[in-house]
């Protein structure tokens, strides 16, 4: 039997969770399950990541403590990870004293071993706020390309990146306040002193996939930097050993975590040992897995495993990274009411199915997986309420009313049976392996042979014609024998569907092997319906209730959405930046070979006339504008277009195929004032 400790990544505790999260939680209790189903010992266990300066803004932004706002989020985590039948073994959080010991202990090892060094660094300070600002705390002009309200990594504008302290006038986005620099003394893992460990390290058999290795070749390629894991208060978070007002990083306590809430269990569970688990001499005896999102891997396959290594614990066996989640092919969106909260969902549609749809789409590579919520609907109730639901539906009905809910004594179809149950290390192989898709495809194969011989059989038909009562019985047999194995082989992804048609197949386990003895001369219980199907009303209703979520919710920072929504809105503060200028059409012509445009020559207060090219001819003669004052953007990036080069755009309004109406101004406007 082998023993198995398994983590999902840490959910920070400043917002709820949402589908995108629930990826992740889907993923790796499928696997749990899977693997417990298979006879081996596994236990699984997360915590919510409490630390950090945005929880700590954000306890104050809701006026509470920090310590408050841990234990509400908390909370809420819990019951959605309860209503997701995601199963942990333990969650705990990492606001915990075991978390405080191991990360001391671990900062201190790595001390003794001289793994630490401390550096000043000079960085932006608010000081009305009295707060050190993080990257996306301070906003500014782009040090290259001059654009606004950027933030202190990169520019969204120009993408390049820089420090903080480049920015061009730089504000706090806290106080709103002047940044000033400011000194101070940081502490540092020296992860370079692990460079040739981390490179045997990650390209061991089964450590990481394929894809996430080629990206880390390209940071080892780049070389190796000291790991900045101090933080200056305030700061919620552990006091680091010996000094006054350092605190440890929250991303360094963070994977500690794993250890501080498996310990937290050990300590009230018997013959769960700690030390099996986790000692570097005990790692040939146990196995470690974490789950991950790919935007989270340079903290677990370089800063953590160095960190283990570096204080005598073992390391992972694996990490699996998996994608990001789109909805309708799209980043989740608030305004499009995309962006859904776990709770929000499962006020309107049964967890089962998000946990179906997710696995039919999860394979073990790190691609992103998109909810369509069109196919969702479509394949949930196709392949579980049309195939597998369909298998016992129809044929459970005949054995209760006709045979007093008893099987057959003998097993008509042998070959058909074991056929599926062949299947079954398949499937196994497939889950263990995280080719969830492969595996549901296999399964719904299987349903597909049910359907086909019962179809073939016809009992309902043969039900109807006289002496055949053997006959029925024993063909209706044979499918809920077969469906008694699809509820073995879904038992991970359905636990609640299964856990229900136990009760009515009579039977108390779906173990793994359970699938090789047949259910002969069995009773069998009334057979109630197990899956309704998804309405198309259902699923908008939880889009609706997620537009309305966003106006009821308070403004939430998400790394997760698209949170700047730039398919549906601008904010005032882009459309700020058109400049509008008032222009006087100084010539206007048609344009050779060109039957939509028309060219113009305009005055906008400038040295020169500009160029600019106007899709508009088809509803105006050239002479109509002539001398007219009209509305130029003069700060559009010039476009080159096939007849020259467009120095702005004319405003007009309307319908470009039915019918434009050029905005004029009367003959006082002024040429070169700017338009708010
Ligand atoms: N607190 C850190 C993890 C610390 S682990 C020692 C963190 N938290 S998170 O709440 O932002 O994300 C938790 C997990 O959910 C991460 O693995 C992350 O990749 C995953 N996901 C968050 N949003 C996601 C999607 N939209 N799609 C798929 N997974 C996503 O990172
Ligand atoms: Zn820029």
């Amino acid at each position: 039997m082998r023993q198995i400790l398994v983590t999902s990544a840490l959910p920070y505790a400043n917002g709820p969770i949402h589908l995108g999260h629930l990826v992740e939680y889907i993923q790796t209790d499928i696997w749990v399950r899977a693997m417990k189903a298979q006879g081996h010992q596994v236990t699984y266990v997360c915590a919510d990541d409490a630390h950090g300066t945005a929880i700590m803004l954000k306890a104050k932004e809701n006026g509470v403590s920090p310590e408050e706002q841990i234990a509400t989020v908390k909370a809420s985590h819990e019951t959605d990870f309860v209503k997701f039948l995601i199963d942990f073994d333990n969650y705990y959080s990492t606001h915990s004293e075991e978390n405080r010991e191991f990360s001391e202990q671990i900062y201190q090892r790595l001390k003794s071993r001289g793994h630490i060094s401390t550096q000043d660094v000079e960085q932006l300070f608010d000081p009305e706020a009295g707060l050190f600002l993080a990257d996306r705390f301070v906003k500014g002009e782009c040090p290259k390309c001059q654009a606004t309200e950027q933030y202190g990594d990169n520019c969204e504008v120009c993408g390049t990146t820089y420090n903080a302290t480049e920015l061009k006038n730089p504000y706090s986005t806290l106080s709103g306040a002047t940044p000033v620099l400011k000194t101070s003394e940081h502490y540092f893992f020296n992860l370079p002193d692990f460079e040739e460990f981390l490179q045997k390290w990650t390209h061991e058999e089964g450590r990481l996939q394929e894809s996430i290795n080629n990206k880390l070749q390209e940071w080892f390629d780049t070389g190796l930097a000291k790991w900045d894991i101090s933080r200056d208060a305030p700061y919620f978070g552990f006091k680091i050993p010996d000094t006054e007002d350092k605190y440890f990083y929250v991303w360094l306590d963070a994977p500690v975590g794993y250890m501080a809430s498996f310990k937290n269990l050990c300590e009230r569970t018997e013959g769960l040992n700690f030390d099996d688990y986790w000692l570097a001499e005990n790692a040939n005896k146990t196995e470690l897995y974490h789950f991950i999102g790919k935007d989270i891997v340079y903290f677990h396959a370089l800063f953590w495993p160095a960190m283990l290594e570096g204080s005598n614990y073992r390391t992972p066996n694996g990490i699996f990274s998996h994608g990001f989640l789109t909805v309708n092919g799209k980043k989740m969106s608030k305004s499009r009411g995309t962006f859904i909260q776990a709770s929000t969902y499962i006020e309107h549609l049964s967890p089962e199915y998000l946990r179906y749809y997710f696995a039919s789409k999860l394979s073990d590579k790190v691609e992103d997986i998109n909810l369509d919520l069109e196919d969702f609907m479509q394949k949930v109730n196709s392949d579980l309420v049309g195939k597998v639901v369909n298998i016992a539906s129809r044929s459970a009905g005949f054995i209760v009313k006709k045979y007093d809910g008893k099987l057959s004594e003998q097993c008509i179809e042998p070959e058909l049976v074991a056929d599926i149950v062949r299947t079954g290390d398949e499937i196994a192989t497939a889950y263990e392996n995280r080719e969830f898709s492969r595996a549901m495809r296999l399964i719904m194969q299987c349903a597909d042979k049910a359907n086909e011989y019962i179809d073939s059989k016809k009992p309902w038909a043969l039900a109807k014609e006289e002496g055949t009562e053997q006959e029925v019985q024993d063909v209706c047999s044979v499918a809920i024998n077969i469906f008694r194995q699809l509820m073995v082989y879904l038992a991970p992804v359905l636990p609640e569907l299964t856990n229900n048609a136990k009760a009515f197949l009579n039977i108390d386990e779906l173990s793994f092997a359970s699938r090789h003895e047949l259910l002969l001369g069995h009773q069998i219980n009334k057979f109630k319906p197990l899956m309704q199907r998804i309405e198309q009303s259902q699923i908008e209703a939880m889009i609706e209730a997620s537009k309305q979520s966003l106006q009821s919710n308070e403004k939430q920072a998400d790394k997760n959405t698209d949170e700047t929504n730039t398919d549906d809105f601008i904010s005032i503060d882009d459309f700020a930046k058109v400049e509008m200028t008032v222009a006087k059409v100084l010539a206007c012509n048609h344009v050779e070979g060109a039957d939509k445009l028309l060219q113009f020559s305009l005055d906008v207060g400038e040295d020169k006339p500009r160029n600019v090219f106007s899709g508009i001819r088809k509803f105006y003669e050239p002479e109509q504008l002539q001398g007219k004052k009209v509305i130029c953007v003069t700060n559009l990036a010039p476009r080159k277009m096939k007849f020259g080069v467009s120095e702005g755009m004319i405003l007009s309004a309307g319908d470009p195929k039915t019918g434009l109406v050029v905005i004029t101004l009367p003959e006082e406007a002024k040429v070169g004032d700017k338009l708010a």
